[in-house]
């Protein structure tokens, strides 16, 4: 079953306007450049930059995504964002359960689900993200654990036209470490039997399970090259042109 790699960058609470629209113009300039490629391209930058990150795209093949949103369409919820909200500012996707959220905010399955839900009743995709902490992993409990937040934090009706999952190893984060390409691809073909279970065999088969966590142009040719590793989450590598665009080039895109 063919899957298009997906090449999703994740900027996290970094970038101001002026540096914000540099760096998706050089993501737009590069990936025009690519003429077809083989991949498809995800930028979700703040909210702030939205908007103006949108228009600097304008004409590439780059997808536009947010880290986060609400699970009603709007309300007395101050602070939060609506899936509609990202949908009017011309977003496809949202990234829901992101290990920084669930760290930083108690985001539990069950809320990821809500706003994944929601996120696609207002025609987003949506980024669920999975992965175990260090200790679980030193604990032996690491497709446990991402079993678990699969059955969790994926909504039934889930479909492999509306969701992407990614799996994350909290501790392979930001750290440089990344798991053996081997613990990468075993987790990723536990997730797709359990999606399997979930989804069915048909919408498990077509959904794409992204790898994230320290993905560098370096390691990108032999992670994306797992067979059941379908693109890669990446954070601080997407801030630089250079790197989101030869983590791209070096998987085949
Ligand atoms: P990293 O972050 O590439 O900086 O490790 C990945 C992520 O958190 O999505």
């Amino acid at each position: 079953m063919a899957r298009k790699k997906l090449i999703a960058g994740n900027w996290k609470m970094n970038g101001l306007m002026a540096d914000g629209v540099d760096l998706a113009k050089g993501i737009a300039r590069e990936v025009k450049a690519l003429g077809k490629p083989g991949c498809e391209f995800l930028v979700c930058p703040p909210f702030t930059l939205l908007t103006s990150v949108k228009k600097a795209l304008r004409g590439a093949k780059v997808a536009l995504g947010a880290q986060d949103c609400h699970f009603n369409a709007k309300g007395a919820h101050t602070g939060d964002i609506s899936p509609l909200m990202l949908k009017d500012a011309g977003c496809s996707y949202v990234i829901l359960g992101h290990s920084e959220r669930r760290a930083d905010h108690g985001e539990s399955d069950e809320l990821v689900c809500k706003k994944a839900a929601a996120a696609h009743a207002a025609g987003l995709k949506t980024v669920i993200c999975i992965g175990e902490t260090l200790e679980q992993r030193n604990d032996g409990k690491a497709i446990d654990v991402c079993s678990r937040q699969i059955m969790g934090s994926v909504p039934e009706d889930s479909t492999s036209a509306d969701t992407v999952i990614a799996y994350e190893p909290v501790w392979a984060i930001g750290t440089g470490k990344v798991p053996t390409a081997a613990d990468v691809e075993e987790v990723h073909a536990a997730v797709r039997k359990v999606l399997s279970k979930k989804l069915g065999k048909s919408n498990a088969n077509k959904m794409r399970i992204l790898y994230g966590g320290s993905v560098k142009p370096g390691n990108a040719k032999e992670l994306l090259s797992l067979p059941d590793v379908d693109g890669a989450l990446v954070g601080g590598a997407s801030l630089k042109v250079d790197d989101f665009l030869g983590i791209a080039r070096n998987s085949g895109c």
